[in-house]
């Protein structure tokens, strides 16, 4: 009976708690001037976090005129399956609205609901208020409406219960003003909870949270704060209907407390200041906060994640430029946990990713819209171990070995922020990218004082590299192998990407040093996968060569599962996966049914791509010669058939696919004089080469088949090669081009594809020698 109640209780509970969604919200808003009919535009973005995608605010007008909504877009920015207790995941949303408003005096809108998640304070979650006030009277000293604060904050933090830990809440404010972080007061509809959490303590002046300690509990605490600006000096703002408004600085308070030494130093800056009138701006701050378990170190780096080289730092400012991708590396590391995920707020439309270099990179190009304006982003990095950890490739951080009692957690690194800002274009530049090469180009009239032969790609010495090789007068053309001039390659889950850049130099020579340093960060980006890709897993059909002296061939190269060599390994199962040592077995077969010709392989090489120029390569077999030291061949009766194996290898670096390309040829059969009959000889051996003319009826010329990609099963060790020497100026900015590689690779599948047709041989009269 008694397990019936609770069986009921239990249910009602999961039920209630069912109702629960919010993690808490901000809002910020921008000018964005007026209309003809003297109307004023304010964007004003709105993010909020539910245990789902699908959720939004409703905001209605609680005082003055809001006016009305003339566009609205909302999507997704995060989303997390580390979560608290009883919801599953967390998905933060931004909605963008642009208002028009008749008048430019201040306007208050709220919202208004049930339920946060569940709460230390109340574990049906209570219901949540967020209040916004715009203002966007002209300010008499700029002259402009006031620019809010950018506020950011990551939705959901966490933190085990014996690390305290300070949060820098993003308080940014671009005229310069003076920003309040402060808990929400119960009598303006600005928080519904209110609760001012034991174990924390929020500095206002300093917009800084500390965690200090209290227990763990899988319930979180709910902040509802609010930041407001406050000029540094006595203004007023002149509204559109002729009335006025004074603003005063922040004072500090009347009574002085006495110096409590003991205490920490957030104490000693006394009592916080106190507003005299109201704020320019008031914005909701409003986010979930977890204390976990205790970890067994605090010490960054061990379990909790640490921020390491090229991570900016927090507060930093970014310059971003309209209609080019701008990114932001964060890389973090922890012995003895996996790194998981990053998690993190920053503008609609930014993307994360990780690098094979297992990097983070977040990217986002801001619009001419957004010219002028400041776009802040918050981060963390999350750890895992014991459980927790979910799999996923490259995980090879977890040193749990001696503790039988797995210890199971998730850890966040510090929250840090930086500042986008957007600014016009400096450098006018264009990047168009092919199949095996980048071609960038840079308007002269745009480097304003900078000498260009004082500019060159990453890697100089080739000559090949020199930007004034196809520079014309006006532009600086600079047109780079996708494999040479210090070409980078980077791979993340969709795409590999090509990076080069042009920088400064100062030439040795010069005795002056330049103020205007240019690094033009550039790059193509291949998709792996998705329709276009097709080109790179297509099967190679059989090669059909037309020759002179052998009419037309065709060849087929296939991979085998194993020695036996009966059935090909299916093409619809490209690419191939091998782990790193298995024996890749292959036949190239010379589809002739004339008795009388023979077929010699001369060379076999290995390159990540489907290109027999590309570097880097590697040989296999080299002038008929087995140079890979596993290279296994295989006797077969049939002279027009080659069968061979090797050991799967894996290029250093970040390919980690593999396309073998051989040169073959046709000769007849039994000629001491041809080449095939030679088989291996010395590379170092000349003579050949000047009797080839006299062989020409003998054998054909070289062809060239591969087949591929064949592909590495990610191993667990993910070693980031040596000589990763792109130190990355964090102010960079991106240019890419897109995707012309996948239309060639198509068209080289297309290429093959006209001639399915049957084997022709004719035989030519041999009358020739
Ligand atoms: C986000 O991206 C979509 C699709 O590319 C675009 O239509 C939309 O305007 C973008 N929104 C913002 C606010 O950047
Ligand atoms: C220089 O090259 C650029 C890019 O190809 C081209 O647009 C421009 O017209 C060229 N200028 C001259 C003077 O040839
Ligand atoms: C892939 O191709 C199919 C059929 O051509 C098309 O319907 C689909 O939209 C394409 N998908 C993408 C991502 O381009
Ligand atoms: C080729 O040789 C095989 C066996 O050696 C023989 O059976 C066949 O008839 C020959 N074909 C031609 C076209 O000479």
């Amino acid at each position: 009976m008694a397990s019936t109640l609770m069986l009921l209780l239990q249910l009602l509970l999961v039920s209630l708690v069912s109702a629960s969604h919010f993690f808490g919200g901000t809002t910020t808003y921008t000018y964005k001037g007026r209309n003809p009919d003297g109307s004023f535009n304010v964007e004003i973005r709105d993010r909020d976090t539910y245990d789902g995608c699908y959720y939004s605010l409703y905001w209605y007008c609680s005082s003055g005129y809001c006016g009305y909504t003339s566009t609205s877009q909302r999507g997704t920015l995060d989303s997390s399956t580390s979560a608290p207790l009883y919801n599953r995941q967390w998905c933060e949303t931004e909605t963008v609205t642009t208002r028009v408003v008749q008048s430019n005096r201040p306007f208050e809108m709220r919202a208004a609901s049930c339920c946060w998640i569940p709460t230390r304070t109340s574990y049906w979650g209570h219901y949540w208020y967020l209040n916004t006030l715009v203002d966007l009277g002209e300010r008499s000293d700029t002259g402009k409406p006031n620019r809010a604060p950018e506020v950011a904050i990551l939705p959901f933090l966490r933190v085990p219960e014996n690390c305290p830990r300070t949060y820098k809440l993003m308080s940014f404010d671009p005229d310069g003003d003076k920003v309040r972080c402060r808990y929400g007061n119960p009598g303006s509809a600005e928080c519904y909870g209110c609760t001012q959490h034991s174990g924390f303590h929020l500095h206002q002046d300093s917009c800084t949270l500390h965690y200090q300690y209290t227990n763990a509990d899988p319930l979180v605490n709910s902040f509802e704060l609010v930041v407001e600006d406050f000029p540094q000096g006595h203004i007023s703002l002149r509204y559109s209907d002729g009335s006025q408004s004074s603003r005063s600085p922040l004072s500090a308070p009347t009574t002085t407390t006495t110096a409590r030494t003991t205490t920490p130093w957030w104490w000693t800056t006394g009592r916080p200041l106190q507003a005299t009138s109201p704020p320019l701006s008031k914005l909701p701050l409003q986010f979930s906060f977890l204390v976990d378990p205790p970890a067994p170190s605090c010490q960054e780096g061990l379990y909790l994640p640490q921020f390491v080289h090229p991570t900016p730092a927090h507060g930093q400012r970014i310059h971003a430029e309209v209609n080019k991708e701008v990114e932001i590396r964060i890389k973090a590391q922890a012995s003895y946990a996996a790194i998981q995920d990053i998690i993190m707020s920053g503008p609609m439309n930014m993307t994360k990713h990780r690098t094979t270099h297992n990097e983070f990179v977040l990217r986002w190009t801001p619009f001419s819209s957004d010219l002028g304006n400041y776009f802040p982003v918050c981060f963390a990095v999350e750890s895992a171990t014991g459980s927790a950890v979910t799999s996923f490739p490259g995980n090879t951080h977890s040193h749990n070995h001696g503790t039988p009692t797995s210890q199971s957690g998730v850890y966040q690194s510090e929250m840090r922020c930086v500042i986008l800002k957007v600014g016009t274009e400096e450098i006018k530049t264009n990047v168009i990218c092919t199949e095996s090469e980048m071609r960038v180009e840079v308007e002269k009239s745009s480097l304003r004082g900078l000498r260009e032969d004082h500019l060159r790609l990453s890697e100089p010495s080739n000559t090949l590299c020199s930007l004034e090789r196809y520079s014309n007068s006006t532009h600086i053309i600079g047109v780079i192998p996708l494999n040479a001039c210090g070409t980078q390659i980077e791979e993340d889950e969709e795409h590999l990407i090509f990076k080069n850049e042009i920088t400064t130099v100062d030439d040795s020579g010069a005795l002056i040093t330049r103020k205007h340093n240019l690094e033009v960060e550039f790059y193509c980006q291949y998709p792996k996968k998705g329709n276009v890709s097709l080109g790179f897993t297509a099967h190679r059909t059989m090669v059909e060569v037309f020759d002179k002296g052998f009419g037309t061939f065709t060849y087929q190269f296939e991979f085998y599962p194993d020695n036996q060599f009966r059935s090909i390994i299916d093409p619809s199962s490209y690419p191939l996966e091998y782990d790193v040592g298995q024996k890749i077995y292959m036949e190239i077969d010379a589809s002739s049914i004339v008795n009388d010709t023979e077929m010699f392989v001369e060379s076999c090489r290995a390159s990540p791509y489907d290109n027999p120029n590309s570097q880097p390569t590697y040989s296999i077999i080299e002038d008929g010669c087995p140079v890979d030291p596993t290279v296994m061949i295989h006797e077969t009766d049939n002279k027009r058939q080659f069968r061979f194996c090797i050991e799967a290898f894996k290029f250093i670096g970040l390919h980690d696919q593999v396309y073998i390309s051989c040169s073959v040829m046709m000769c007849e059969a039994g000629n001491p004089n041809s080449r095939c009959s030679q088989g291996c000889i010395n590379s170092n051996n000349h003579h050949h080469s000047h009797r080839r003319k006299r062989d020409s009826a003998i054998q054909t010329a070289a062809h060239f088949v591969s087949q591929g990609p064949l592909r590495l099963k990610r191993s667990a060790d993910i070693s980031m090669s040596a000589g990763n020497n792109l130190n990355l100026n964090l102010n960079l900015v991106f240019i890419a081009g897109c995707l012309l590689a996948a239309v060639a690779m198509i068209c080289g599948v297309l290429l093959y594809r006209a001639k399915m047709s049957k084997v022709k041989y004719q035989r030519l009269a041999s009358s020739e020698n």
